[in-house]
């Protein structure tokens, strides 16, 4: 279905939790967030429920994100219910790859089609720093079990923040000799994560994709590595995203770049967000939500299609600029 701007809604975000074995500066507090109550979250049926009630508005595409969705109990069946649902085409997820050694193949079995995976940094000193707790060693290995799965394609996430001086061209090189599509995200300062715990990150520290683009082609030279080039259409890897893809020629995956803030990409906006707490979010940059939860409690399915209705409705034209949120990426699922 389109909404009030004339844009298709085929693809809906569904945060399964807000919390996560990670503590990323950009993303959450360090004392991580306060616990939703049992009867707060969406209880994995009434997530199929509602999943069932956004086909028949047109949504083909569900992504599960967090916090980091595979804490969440119940989430291989979940995978398993909405891959096999009606309507659904495709089913994916953003994680930050832990827990993939232990479960990438009962995820693929179940139908998972495509992961994409949140690494910032080579650097293991500047890993933790980034995600407070983490260890490098535990996402490259997650990387190594979603490939060895099978999931096609298996993206990473590298959100770019200027004061951090991450090392680009390493990450673009991970697309050369593996099938992974990197993807410089610019870092949207929303919630805590502007700084207000002592990073004193802000909108200074947005890196714009063209800046960066010409950084990785001047590196690259630099090496003896040829320019990066636009990917045509039927090299791209899968995806319902607003990233733009680039590549080195002859290398197995791609460089892609995702600009929220240099470049909107509103006026393509396909998607609609669900928080675990079921709430449904017309736009991430929008803190206007619908409450779900209480639409099924109360009323049911048909009431829950109404949700749906407003929020394609609600749906604003674009962000202009105006990118703060009252909750923490986390909560929203990115
Ligand atoms: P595919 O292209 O299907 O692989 O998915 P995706 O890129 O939409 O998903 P992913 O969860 O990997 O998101 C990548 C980045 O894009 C995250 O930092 C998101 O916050 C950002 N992003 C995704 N959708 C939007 C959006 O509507 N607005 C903004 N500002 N950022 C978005
Ligand atoms: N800015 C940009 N990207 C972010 N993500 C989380 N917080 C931010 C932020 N403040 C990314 C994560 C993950 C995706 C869902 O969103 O790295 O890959
Ligand atoms: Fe966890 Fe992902 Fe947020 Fe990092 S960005 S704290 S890995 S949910």
């Amino acid at each position: 279905m389109k909404d009030s701007h004339g844009r298709v809604i085929d693809y809906l975000r569904i945060s399964l939790t807000d919390r996560c074995n990670f503590r990323c500066i950009y993303c959450m507090p360090a004392e991580g967030v306060c616990p939703m109550g049992h009867d707060e979250i969406l209880r994995i049926e009434e997530i199929e429920a509602i999943a069932r009630v956004a086909t028949r508005i047109g949504i083909r595409s569900v992504r599960l994100t967090g916090g980091e969705p595979l804490v969440r109990k119940g989430v291989v069946d979940l995978v398993a219910a909405l891959s096999d649902m009606p309507g659904v085409e495709n089913v994916s997820m953003t994680t930050n790859g832990v827990l993939l050694p232990e479960m990438a193949d009962d995820l693929k079995a179940a139908g998972l089609s495509r992961v994409n995976i949140s690494l910032d940094t080579l650097d293991p000193e500047q890993f933790t720093f980034i995600t407070r707790v983490g260890r490098l060693e535990s996402t490259l290995n997650g990387i190594d079990a979603a490939l060895e799965a099978g999931f096609n394609p298996v993206k990473i996430n590298a959100v770019t923040v200027r004061s951090l001086n991450q090392d680009y061209l390493a990450f673009a090189k991970l697309s050369i000799d593996r099938p992974l599509h990197v993807r410089f995200i610019e870092y949207m300062p929303v919630g805590d994560s502007s700084g207000s715990d002592g990073s004193g990150w802000g909108k200074q520290d947005v890196v714009p994709s063209e800046e960066l683009l010409q950084i990785i082609n001047e590196r690259a030279v630099a090496e003896g590595l040829p320019e990066l080039v636009s990917t045509s259409d039927d090299d791209k890897p899968l995806g319902w995203g607003p990233a733009r893809y680039f590549q080195f020629p002859g290398a197995q995956g791609t460089v892609g770049f995702i600009s929220p803030l240099s470049r909107h990409f509103c006026s393509q906006c396909n998607r609609l967000r669900l928080t675990a707490d079921g709430k449904l979010r017309p736009c991430l940059f929008s803190d206007r939500e619908i409450d779900v939860r209480a639409a099924l409690r109360n009323g049911g399915e048909e009431a829950v299609h109404e949700c749906f209705l407003e929020a394609l409705n609600l749906k604003p034209d674009d962000h202009h600029d105006k990118v703060g949120t009252e909750r923490n990426m986390s909560q929203i699922g990115g």
